[in-house]
């Protein structure tokens, strides 16, 4: 589970810190991504959840005539996607709840999001508020991760942890898997219909460059669920662990670079708002 509090605390502080490699994770899912928000129409976009940035400045480039706001919890990773959108007019970011927060002026006609929607303590009401609030029949498009079962990069990690651990949950708490089943997140998405599910497998990018062993241990020990084991294991198990870590990303460094497999939803909906 993760929620608002900590993606407002240590969790943010460790994304807006490590935005360049969580961007490069997810660089083999973000072009199907913004191809998808490519087929819709809409000049007043909202990238929920929007982090760092990379997909409300990708899509305010994209789209000159556009205005693009990205709402994000976290004022760290609010502030990191305003150091990158330097010089690009057509975007602005708000710190905000993004399940109770209404844009100034005109309404949304296209909400995005990369993994932003997730998270929500209540996703019916959240979910119904973004349509109460939208333009009529303003579209929605974005990504979310499947089941664990078929994300690797948790999974591997998952049965490294000692007995006892929680392993990813299944019942569908804020946090990654939260929308993994199509007929939960369909009950989740009040005001919401023709609502539409493209599985995406990827390869998660975990570590690259000269040393891409080093590289993507660091970035477990920052991001996921390695970094609260190590945070939280008594020493002998953290040191039992962190073996275990070091022995499956040198398995999983192939060319390079160190991937597990990933697997996500492309989901899109329409406002039931009209
Ligand atoms: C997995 S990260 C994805 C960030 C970004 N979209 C990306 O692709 O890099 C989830 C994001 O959702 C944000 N978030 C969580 N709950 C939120 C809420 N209720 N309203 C707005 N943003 C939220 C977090 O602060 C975090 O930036």
């Amino acid at each position: 589970m993760t929620g608002a509090e900590e993606w407002q605390g240590r969790v943010g502080q460790n994304w807006a810190a490590e935005w360049e490699r969580t961007d490069r994770s997810f660089a083999a899912l973000t072009p199907h991504l913004l191809a998808a928000i490519a087929a819709e129409p809409g000049k007043r976009v909202i990238d929920v959840g929007c982090g760092a940035g990379e997909l409300s400045l990708a899509v305010a480039t994209a789209r000159p005539d556009a205005q693009v706001t990205g709402v994000d919890i976290s004022e760290e990773l609010v502030a990191a996607a305003r150091a990158r959108a330097q010089g690009l007019g057509n975007v602005s970011f708000a710190v905000a709840d993004a399940s109770h927060w209404q844009a100034d002026g005109a309404a949304p006609d296209l909400y995005v999001s990369r993994h932003g929607v997730m998270f929500f303590s209540d996703p019916p009401k959240a979910f119904a508020h973004m349509s109460a609030v939208a333009a009529p029949g303003a579209r929605m498009v974005f990504s979310c991760f499947r089941p664990a079962s078929e994300n690797l990069w948790a999974m591997d990690i998952a049965r490294l942890l000692p007995p006892g651990r929680p392993a990813p949950a299944a019942d569908f708490p804020p946090g990654p898997f939260a929308f993994a089943d199509p007929d939960h997140a369909r009950r989740c998405l009040k005001g919401w219909r023709d609502v539409t599910f493209q599985p995406l497998d990827f390869a998660y990018v975990a570590g690259s460059g000269t040393n891409p062993v080093a590289d993507a241990l660091s970035f477990f020990s920052r991001i996921g669920p390695a970094a609260a084991a190590i945070r939280t294991l008594p020493d002998q198990a953290r040191a039992a662990f962190e073996r275990g870590l070091l022995e499956l990303v040198q398995s999983r460094c192939v060319g390079g670079r160190v991937c597990f497999p990933a697997a996500a939803w492309l989901v899109t909906a329409t406002a039931d708002n009209a």
